[in-house]
């Protein structure tokens, strides 16, 4: 008989694996605590941006004409507790308010209520990125709650899918991290994923601190080759030098690699921030502090980014930004995403603002997502509008519409052809031959 799965909390994380379960051939069930989010996937929609979702849902939740109605969604635990042989728990793990560690309310309560339902063997499987140890934690608890006691068994599956590619990376991951305790909870884990399997993608099986450990490794150094650029960077603007250039000559060395080495404004998100914040609180917990003081310094060279791009859009407006109407072009953390948690482009949008500039802000996908957070900021139907009447232009966000923006045709409406590439992916010599003042982070004026 195949595999029924749910999957407990349904945003990022939970919708994209319930759905990609579902094209792996599984009944799935997923469950959310919040009825609004388990009315809008029923109907087939995502509440957020995210290219190729809506698609696969419509493919397989019930209800949906020509649908394979493999997936459903409900907010009753005691449906999920009967329905599900495997339940991955993805519910988030955001940063606590006012210190650096991460916030666990939600995967406890998540297994808390969950617990006290399961009266037959089955494998509870978290996919939250977590502090190491809390896997150990929660078997125990798992087991005290659960009426099945041990037989209600505990493993930890990090997942590495990045926004804008959730469905791509779920489906063809690089490798599958499995951390388990027994040979059930591996050969379950190999019979959810035996289509990913089957095609070679690797399978790694550890303990239980290791697959914490490696989600945490892999989001470290994700943002220390990012803050290593940025800091070559630094090194650039005062040498006089080209960090584009620096970047791509370092990036034919095999060993080096040329992805996560474009300098700009830095990285954001709902992930690597706050990731590398709780790991440094966890490490200290665990006396292994000294260890990861680097992480500390990839954290401020990440953040001086922002205050660099400030300094550089107040430097073209001649000192200061009373007066002045900056445009910035991009909201979202990244692009091809709505999501704004920690997005730099917002945070120079504030800070701008805060400084006494008019700010109109414009990106194709998280202008509401914006709006909730910065209801002081103006904001644009288009790049055009946002940049009429402008002393200076950011780019912050490297969508594609703003990488194919006429430089003639957004220079007709300015008041002044500045503009600053945050993200060092538009063409110096085509927007300084069309009159502009071209600056960007890390290179030469
Ligand atoms: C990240 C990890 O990539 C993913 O594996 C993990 O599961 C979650 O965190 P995500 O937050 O979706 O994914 O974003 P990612 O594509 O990694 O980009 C992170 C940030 O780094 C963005 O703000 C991006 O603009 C920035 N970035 C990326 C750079 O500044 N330079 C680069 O070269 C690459």
């Amino acid at each position: 008989m195949t595999l029924r799965i749910t999957v407990i909390g349904t945003g990022y994380l939970g919708a994209t694996h319930a759905a990609c379960m579902a094209e792996l051939g599984f009944e799935v069930l997923g469950y959310d605590i919040d009825p609004d989010k388990v009315a809008t996937l029923t109907a087939g929609r995502v509440p957020m941006y995210e290219p190729g979702l809506e698609e696969l849902l419509v493919r397989h939740v019930a209800g949906h004409e020509g649908s394979t109605g493999r997936l459903r969604f409900t907010s009753s635990v005691e449906e999920v507790a009967e329905f599900g042989d495997v339940h991955f728990v993805c519910v988030n793990t955001p940063q606590k308010g006012g210190e650096f560690a991460a916030d666990m309310s939600y995967v406890d309560a998540a297994v808390d209520a969950l617990a006290p339902h399961l009266t037959r063997p089955t494998l509870v499987v978290g996919k939250s990125t977590v502090p190491v140890g809390s896997a150990a934690r929660l078997a125990a608890r798992l087991a005290s709650l659960a009426p099945v006691g041990e037989r209600a068994e505990l493993a930890w599956n990090p997942e590495f899918l990045r926004e804008g590619f959730a469905v791509g990376d779920t489906l063809h991951p690089d490798r599958l991290v499995v951390g388990v305790r027994s040979e059930r909870a591996e050969a379950l884990l190999r019979e959810v994923y035996a289509t990913p399997v089957g095609r070679g993608v690797p399978f790694v099986v550890t303990d239980f601190a290791t697959a914490e450990l490696v989600k945490a490794a892999a989001n470290s150094f994700l943002a220390t080759k990012i803050s290593f650029i940025n800091a070559m960077a630094e090194v650039c603007e005062s040498a006089g030098a080209d960090v584009v250039q620096l970047s791509r000559a370092l990036s034919y060395d095999e060993r080096i690699g040329g992805k996560f080495l474009n300098a700009g404004l830095g990285f954001g998100g709902g992930c690597l921030p706050k990731d590398i914040r709780a790991f440094m609180a966890r490490a200290g917990e665990l006396g292994a502090d000294q260890a990861l003081t680097f992480l500390r310094e990839v954290d401020s060279i990440n953040m001086r980014r922002r205050s660099r791009m400030v300094e550089l859009a107040r430097e073209q407006c001649g000192g200061g930004f009373l007066g002045r109407r900056v445009a910035v072009l991009g909201a979202a953390f990244k692009p091809n995403s709505d999501d704004i948690r920690d997005s730099p482009a917002l945070n120079v949008a504030g800070q701008i603002q805060l400084q006494g500039a008019q700010v109109a802000v414009y990106d194709p996908k998280a202008m509401d997502n914006a709006r909730k957070m910065f209801p002081g900021l103006a904001y644009a139907e288009s790049a055009l509008e946002a940049a009429r009447g402008a002393h200076v232009v950011l780019h912050l966000t490297e969508w594609q519409e703003f990488r194919e923006m006429d430089p003639e045709a957004l220079g007709a409406v300015v008041a002044e052809r500045r503009i600053l590439d945050g993200r060092n992916v538009l063409d110096p010599v085509a927007w300084r031959a069309a009159g502009w003042t071209y600056r960007a982070l890390g290179r030469p004026s």
